[in-house]
């Protein structure tokens, strides 16, 4: 598999809110070094721009000094340059595209430019043989930015077959935990929260008239109950939403603390007017519906592209381990492949996985220094 004679390759991340660097010899990692920069955002509830450009304008060339070291490897055996160019943040990926423009340059090599969720795709290929590959494959890519499943033919050739039509699953969660009082990023928190109630709920999937709704109470507790919408299950398509189920929860808090006042959403559950169990309890019933309505569109996915052999999930959201749960069983009842990222680290955003790719692009010759290099708004595959 990988020697002495594969690419090695320096790859820079700047995205969103993680400023990283790595340094990959063909597929294999020598390195992975990521900055978060969580802390400075957490106050905001949400990642501010403006902050991300200065954190990477800082941070980048000490993060990518110590790719270098740790990697083993000496600057001038670097063969090529790799740096996301979208979609993310077009402030933050200047600094990553310049950042990588000058040490090319510096070291005489080419600058390769990667799209994001290309990254975020092939994350789970990270030592992994390419003949043992079984094509077609669906990639699900579940992240703070992104909702998508992409078809995958072969590498480099991508179809999306499905996007959110709003806000991406982990925005949701991020959205949810602010408005439950669990601060950000809220995917943690809210499986953190969920995983203490879970046990004590009984939880049904039912459908009435026009939806299908998640319904959940404390067992022995007529008083405690939930129910939550699953959007989108009758849209006829492979697309997915998470607007309507945000709103969904604003409600649920609202009737149960009795404050109608939406705007005031966000002191609801930090004033103290729902006591934790019920945070607890909400975060199962929401963690429920916005996996679910994953794993019944890949169903709908499987049917509607039954030549498919493997499903990859790439993103942040799969660290969540009910819907990883969720998917494993629909995959191994389908008797297919599940490639995940080898750990939470791959799933996240990271410069590793921009380096993956890069290998896999010069393998098959699919790449022109330089190219595209200049961020196009809305990028993706
Ligand atoms: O891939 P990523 O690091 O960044 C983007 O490209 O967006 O994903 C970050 C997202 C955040 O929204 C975060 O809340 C979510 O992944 N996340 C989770 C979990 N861990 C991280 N969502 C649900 N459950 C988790 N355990
Ligand atoms: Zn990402």
């Amino acid at each position: 598999m990988n020697n002495q004679s594969e690419p090695t390759i320096l790859a820079i991340e700047t995205s969103c809110d993680e400023t990283s660097a790595a340094v990959v010899r063909g597929t294999q990692m020598l390195s992975n070094v990521i900055y978060s920069q969580l802390d400075l955002h957490a106050k905001y509830g949400g990642v501010v721009p403006s902050i991300a450009r200065t954190a990477h304008q800082e941070k980048l060339p000490g993060i990518v000094e110590q790719a270098v070291e740790q990697s083993g490897i000496e600057f001038d055996s670097i063969d090529y340059v790799a740096v996301t160019q979208g979609p993310g943040l077009a402030i933050a990926l200047e600094v990553g595209i310049s950042h990588a423009k000058e040490l090319a340059t510096k070291l005489g090599v080419p600058v390769i430019g990667i799209n994001h969720m290309e990254g975020h795709l092939v994350s789970v290929l990270n030592e992994v043989d390419q003949l043992q590959i079984n094509f077609p494959v669906l990639g699900l890519l579940i992240s703070g930015g992104h909702t998508e499943f992409i078809l995958v033919k072969e590498l480099g050739s991508y179809q999306k077959v499905a996007t959110t039509l709003d806000d991406a699953c982990g925005e949701a969660f991020d959205k949810a935990a602010v408005m439950l009082g669990l601060g950000y990023p809220g995917g943690p928190a809210i499986s953190k929260a969920a995983a203490v109630a879970r046990d004590r709920m009984s939880i049904v999937v039912e459908k009435d008239q026009q939806s299908t709704l998640v319904r959940a109470s404390v067992e022995n507790d007529t008083e405690r109950k939930y129910e939550l919408p699953i959007p989108m299950l009758n849209s006829g398509d492979l697309n997915m939403s998470y607007s309507g189920l945000k709103t969904a929860v604003k409600h649920l808090i609202n009737s149960l603390s009795g404050n109608s006042d939406l705007r005031n959403i966000r002191q609801t559950a930090e004033s103290g007017e729902l006591t934790q169990e019920q945070v607890e309890e909400i975060s199962v019933v929401f963690e429920e519906a916005a996996t679910e309505q994953i794993a019944r569109k890949l169903k709908s996915a499987i049917k509607k592209y039954p030549e498919t052999k493997e499903v990859w999930m790439g993103g942040g959201v799969v660290a969540n381990k009910t819907l990883r749960a969720k998917i494993n069983s629909i995959v191994s009842d389908r008797n297919l492949e599940l490639r995940l990222p080898a750990d939470n680290v791959l799933a996240a955003d990271n410069a590793g996985m921009i380096g993956i790719a890069a290998a896999l692009k010069v393998q098959r010759s699919d790449w022109k220094d330089g190219q595209d290099m200049d961020r196009k708004p809305g990028l993706s595959f």
